[in-house]
């Protein structure tokens, strides 16, 4: 079924306590489990939810403060935790095998890749000793990411630091995560995905999806087209592609009669250096912009659409924002955010290669990274920890290129520089089709096995993924 859009209001994902704290470590827990929930007005959608919600709780993090996260396991599969953005050990970084079978589940483990096999629960050891970003977590389980984020299992990570406390940003309530991700219902309420095998054993879609699952719902914070009242001021907004495979351009509907739509203060890793004004907003799955916009110039009772320009029917619609009345507004964008150095790749800095494109995985069509599909036990690259490198990335169609680990900077598009939206500490990376994009990539801190690949969740699954290992 498909609501009427702008009836619910925004739900803003609770705030994770801790269970403990001490001199440098924060501990959390969550347990992984499924829940009834109301996404459709007056509708009982069955999710599988951190703690039980979609998207999950939100961790709020200090930077150089160690984060433990245990993951209990109360769902009918196995899964696998993966802070996206996070500078993480090989080991809590969410190796697709290093499984957590579910607690007195039946499953049976069908892999037969080596792994870390955990029994109903794991701790999962953050350091953080990165700035302030938009990170967020989600499942990502060897061959089963698509079905199970699309079930619910994503959430927010922030993490904070001295810097953006010092800047006069947009706080408080007018500082809102927005999880943008689109699903489809069945008749009976349940999400549904098309999954090539219901029973769980196999990958992938059935053969219409192979390109990508698209739903016909926007959810926005779990909840259809919602509505946000806002006042006539400033707001941050850090959005998120969590969609497992739709992109959009967004814009307000109308613009403001004065300044620009939106102003980027952040990307995927953290602050800019600068903002940018932007008129639109192309965001591809994983990616994040944290902008500010400013309602002030709107009249009082005015409505104000979030669109989607690469949408079709319902789907070219977000979110509404109502503004109510002017109101104080203490905040400012200072035209210096943080420090921001350039990565410049010396003279002869290792050059890596990779083509992303249709291929053939076993004996079905899928997607594969210089020709080959992801096998867990070969590794494809090993850059050397400290190194500056230059990784190309090339393409057939669209695909979101995610790397862990490091976070990277755009060299270049097709040899010209790179676009307006590509500024700032990336660790996703929008290909377009016929693309190369060139990135600088410093990888520091811990040795070990990393995943590169396609963040459109259905070519992850079926198979464009490959291993690097820092030395
Ligand atoms: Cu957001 Cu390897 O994933
Ligand atoms: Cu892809």
């Amino acid at each position: 079924p498909i609501p009427e859009p702008f009836r619910v209001p925004l739900p803003v994902p609770p705030v994770k306590r801790p269970v403990r704290r001490d001199a440098t470590t924060d501990w959390y827990e969550i347990v992984q489990r499924p829940a009834e929930v109301e996404i459709l007005p007056g509708v009982r959608t069955q999710i599988l939810g951190y703690d039980g919600v979609f998207p999950g709780p939100t961790i709020e993090s200090r930077s150089g403060r160690r984060t433990v996260v245990r993951h209990h396991n109360r769902t009918d599969v196995p899964t696998v935790v993966h802070l996206h953005g996070g500078h993480t050990p090989a080991d809590h970084d969410g190796w697709p095998t290093d499984l957590v079978m579910p607690l007195g589940g039946a499953h049976q483990h069908q892999s037969h890749h080596p792994g870390k096999i955990t029994q109903g629960k794991r701790d999962y050891v953050y350091p953080l000793d990165q700035p302030a970003a938009t990170l967020w977590y989600h499942d990502h389980r060897m061959d089963f990411t698509g079905p199970q984020v699309y079930r619910g299992l994503a959430g927010f990570h922030l993490v904070r630091d001295a810097v953006e406390d010092a800047l006069p940003l947009p706080a408080g309530d007018r500082e809102i995560p927005l999880m943008i991700a689109d699903r489809t219902f069945a008749a009976d309420g349940s999400l549904s995905y098309p999954a090539a095998d219901h029973a769980g054993h196999t990958a992938g879609t059935m053969h219409d999806w192979v390109e990508g699952v698209l739903g016909d719902v926007i959810l926005v914070n779990g909840a259809p087209w919602p509505e946000l009242e806002v006042v006539g001021a400033r707001y941050r907004f850090r959005v998120l592609n969590a969609s497992n495979a739709r992109r959009y351009r967004l814009t307000l509907d109308p613009p403001p009669p004065e300044g620009p739509q939106f102003v980027q203060i952040g990307s995927d890793a953290g602050l800019l250096a600068a903002p940018v004004e932007h008129g639109n907003i192309d965001i591809a799955p994983a990616e994040r912009f944290d902008l500010v916009v400013d309602f002030s110039s709107y009249r009082p009772g005015q409505v104000v659409t979030l669109r989607n320009a690469f949408g079709t029917g319902d789907t070219r619609q977000v979110m509404r924002f109502r503004v109510t009345d002017r109101a104080r507004d203490e905040s400012a964008v200072p035209a210096r955010l943080a420090e921001v150095t350039p990565l410049v790749p010396p003279e002869d800095a290792p050059r890596r290669e990779f083509a992303f494109t249709r291929g053939v995985v076993g004996d079905r069509p899928g997607w594969v990274i210089n020709g080959k599909p992801f096998d867990p036990e070969r590794v494809d690259a090993t850059p050397r920890l400290g190194d500056i490198e230059i990784w190309t990335f090339f393409t057939d169609l669209h695909h979101p290129i995610h790397v862990h680990l490091s976070p990277f900077q755009v060299l270049s598009r097709n040899g010209r520089s790179p676009g307006d939206l590509d500024g700032g500490w990336k660790d996703t990376v929008d290909l377009r089709p016929a693309e190369a994009v060139e990135v600088a990539i410093r990888f520091t801190g811990y040795r070990g096995r990393f995943l590169l690949h396609c963040h459109n969740l259905e070519h992850e699954d079926i198979a464009m993924m490959s291993t690097f290992e820092t030395k």
